[in-house]
């Protein structure tokens, strides 16, 4: 459920976030959230489904993760969110605290091209948000992670022309059902139907 606990700190991170471009801070640093529309968005993916699993590769300060685990939490689902900036993990650590998600979502630090082979199989949504040359990478590791009708959703593909080719690329596979979702930046959300 998105309740007030939740949306407080969604609040505080869209200001914080707004704030921190204003002041010029270093794309590295900034938290390079997604947009409300798009957290909207993969909250609706991810809500109906009992018992979701899903895999976030890129948590940065928790923004993304919030909606994601505020949606796992309806159904008795969890996150699994990997990033490896240690200050990012302080803050989405204290900030998933804060939301009261914290039995719902769950950071595994360090590089996630390490990480995520070591994690157990059986995802049901994976949200890519990571640097976009790792997109291909990040997509064959988690592709081998899904349960049969997994679903990837990759943010960025208006604003970056890798992520373009990676939304292009999904689209000629025949093995996936893809599109591009004019939210936000742009969210290519690819149906896997041979994991
Ligand atoms: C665009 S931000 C993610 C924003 C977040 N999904 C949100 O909407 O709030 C990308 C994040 O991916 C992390 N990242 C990039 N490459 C990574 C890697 N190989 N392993 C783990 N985290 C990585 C960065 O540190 C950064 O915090």
């Amino acid at each position: 459920m998105l309740d007030d606990r939740v949306r407080a700190v969604l609040g505080r991170l869209e200001a914080e976030e707004a704030a921190d471009r204003a002041a010029g801070m270093p794309e590295t640093q900034r938290s390079l959230s997604v947009g409300p529309e798009a957290g909207r968005l993969l909250f609706a993916l991810v809500a109906p489904n009992a018992g979701c699993e899903v895999l976030e590769i890129g948590g940065s300060r928790g923004y993304s993760t919030l909606w994601l685990a505020a949606a796992a939490r309806i159904l008795g689902g969890r996150v699994v969110s990997l990033e490896s900036d240690p200050a990012k993990v302080e803050a989405w650590r204290s900030n998933v605290a804060d939301a009261g998600l914290e039995e719902w979502a769950e950071l595994v630090e360090g590089d996630a091209k390490e990480t995520l082979p070591r994690l157990e199989d059986g995802f049901d949504v994976v949200f890519i948000d990571a640097w976009k040359n790792d997109y291909e990478t990040f997509f064959a590791l988690a592709r081998g992670k899904l349960d049969p009708g997994g679903v990837v959703v990759a943010d960025n593909v208006f604003s970056n022309e890798v992520v373009k080719a990676y939304a292009a690329a999904r689209q000629a596979d025949p093995t996936l059902v893809s599109v591009t979702v004019p939210v936000g930046s742009g969210l290519e959300v690819t149906t896997v139907l041979r994991p």
